[in-house]
């Protein structure tokens, strides 16, 4: 099966030998059509973010149906406080990287703070300079209603959109703080947010930081799917910011994060092991030695 066929599952029955966890019949690339696909059929869809090329071919190879270039790059790549500093500069050598890794999964670009929100011909500018200078295959960026424009040029140009609504990080200070969105009053707001993106033309909408119940509703919804960072089980699919999947992250996550590996121990104990070895004289040993 070639990834053109429309109907090809991103995963189900049967084993992949290069994707143990996905379809052996399914698609060779994920494209957006298979996020729609995937909707209709009840597949969850799996992201995560990345920031590498080491890290983008481990988790393509694993098996992972997009990766995200997050602009969390800011605080896990950069080390700034928040996400709001980084730059598209800073984010398109990451982007590339990524993209030039993958050989199954989608890369979605993040647009930063500061790069869409004069209009949709900053926007426009914006998501050509990360499919053009990073080989990025969609482009993601915050905001319901206050971002339907953007979407619509952006995709009118031929560029795929995840939008992202709910908790949106690069707004943090205007919503006072990490902050659950869509409680109460607010879930037909975040709903009106949903259906403006779908409208605009995005593929998929992050739901960041919603109440479960309120990410349903807004799965039911809508046609495109949706992908939960903190939104409970009943949306399309999945998405985590690697260094907290993985365990890299020093102090607290969120309470949604689910550490799956303790990658940051594994490395602190080889380090550990290693300057021990060399103040001892045990490494190098003669079999890492050249005669
Ligand atoms: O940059 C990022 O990692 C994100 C996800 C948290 C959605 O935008």
């Amino acid at each position: 099966m070639t990834d053109l066929e429309p109907d090809a599952p991103l995963s189900a029955s049967g084993v992949d030998v290069q994707h143990p966890y996905r379809a052996a019949n399914g698609p060779k690339r994920v494209r957006t059509r298979h996020f729609q696909g995937a909707k209709a059929q009840g597949i969850p869809i799996t992201g995560l973010t990345s920031y590498d090329m080491l890290t983008a071919q481990i988790f393509d190879a694993a098996g992972i149906d997009f990766l995200l270039v997050g602009d969390s790059a800011g605080n896990n790549v950069f080390g700034y406080d928040t996400t709001l500093p980084v730059t598209v500069d800073e984010l398109i050598p990451l982007t590339r990287a990524v993209a030039r890794a993958v050989t199954r999964a989608l890369v979605v670009a993040d647009m930063p703070f500061g790069s869409y929100e004069s209009g949709a011909e900053q926007a426009l500018a914006t998501a050509v300079r990360f499919m053009k200078e990073a080989q990025a295959h969609a482009v993601k960026l915050e905001g319901g209603k206050r971002s339907q424009e953007q979407i619509q040029r952006i995709v009118a140009a031929g560029i795929p959109v995840m939008a992202h609504i709910g908790f949106t990080p690069q707004s943090e200070h205007g919503l006072g703080g990490h902050i659950i969105q869509g409680r109460g009053d607010a879930a037909d707001e975040l709903i009106e947010d949903a259906l403006a993106v779908q409208d605009a033309g995005a593929f998929a909408v992050v739901l960041e930081m919603v109440p479960s119940s309120v990410a349903a509703r807004v799965t039911a919804r809508l046609a495109i799917p949706t992908i939960g960072v903190g939104a409970g089980p009943s949306v399309d699919g999945q998405l985590l910011v690697w260094t907290d999947f993985a365990g890299m992250t020093q102090g607290r996550v969120p309470k949604f994060v689910k550490q799956y590996a303790d990658v940051r121990s594994i490395l602190t104990d080889a380090v550990q092991r290693f300057t021990a070895d060399v103040a001892s004289g045990a490494y190098p040993a003669p079999e890492h030695s050249y005669e």
